[in-house]
């Protein structure tokens, strides 16, 4: 195959670009020649269903290159209006202790600090998760300004770790100021892009509000003034009915597609 044939492909460009270690324009001019192999391998597994960015283990975020791995949730494009949400908050509030709880590949934790003066507490409860965080605040450069440890939502597998880190635990929950969150909050029955991706980033319960009401019952007993967390775009009633009463108050937020994203709210 030439590789005018395989730039029309999808991620055609992107796989030749890094097989060939040539950009774009060079493709461009000497699309003529033949297509390495192994770029037809590595595109048959692709189109087979495998996620392109596992392949070559890396995801652009936020405009930030990360390092990612199969077992991992790959960020999507949607999270980036939490982020601006997040930093947008942290700024207002002038937060100096935030938590990112279900941080994943610490996406979310790592642009927050690399845009404001806080100190972030990564959290999740994979070791995978755990291990891809860690590459990345090293990657990113912010290990001064975010740690990663594992916790079950806000409940720390290890108290002292946070202590050491200059957050409080109070009655066994992660205190902070600001909570930053994109949960697991998809109903268990819908069916995931691919098999690749690990079920617990995605299933929050049936109508996939389980994770979401725990991490706020949480929040609000260990004293947040704030959070924002993300939800599915059908969810907003059913969190509404929640959280009316509960706290003091709350906000949706719609994505770059304008569809609800998240939510923010005020304890
Ligand atoms: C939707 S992913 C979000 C990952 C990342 N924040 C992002 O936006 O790309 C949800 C994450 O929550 C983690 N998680 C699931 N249940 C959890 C729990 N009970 N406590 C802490 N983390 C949990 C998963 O391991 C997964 O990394």
């Amino acid at each position: 195959m030439k590789i005018k044939e395989f730039l029309k492909e999808i991620n055609g460009s992107y796989i030749l670009e890094k097989v060939l270690n040539k950009d774009r324009a060079w493709l461009f001019l000497n699309d003529e020649l033949q297509v390495p192999k192994e770029a037809i391998e590595i595109l048959e597994k692709v189109k087979s269903g495998y996620p392109v960015e596992y392949l070559f283990e890396e995801v652009y975020f936020y405009k930030d290159k990360f390092y990612i791995k199969e077992g991992v949730l790959i960020p999507r494009d949607d999270t980036e209006v939490v982020v601006e949400r997040g930093i947008e908050l942290v700024r207002r509030l002038g937060a100096k202790r935030v938590v990112d709880c279900c941080t994943g590949s610490g996406v979310i934790a790592i642009e927050i600090a690399k845009h404001t003066d806080t100190k972030i507490l990564a959290t999740d409860i994979s070791e995978e998760a755990l291990e891809v965080a860690r590459k990345n605040i090293m990657l990113r450069d912010v290990e001064e300004k975010v740690k990663v440890i594992k916790s079950n939502l806000l409940k720390p597998q290890n108290p002292k770790e946070v202590i050491d880190f200059g957050f409080e635990v109070d009655n066994n929950l992660i205190k902070g100021e600001i909570l930053i969150s994109n949960p697991p909050y998809v109903e268990n029955s819908w069916v995931k892009p691919n098999k690749y991706e690990p079920d617990i980033a995605f299933f929050g319960g049936e109508d996939g509000l389980d994770i979401i009401k725990r991490l706020i019952k949480e929040a609000k007993e260990a004293g947040y003034i704030a959070a924002i967390i993300e939800i599915g775009y059908k969810q907003k009633e059913a969190l509404s009915r929640f959280l009316k009463n509960k706290v003091e108050s709350f906000e949706f937020f719609k994505d770059l597609g304008g569809r609800i994203r998240g939510v923010e709210v005020l304890f």
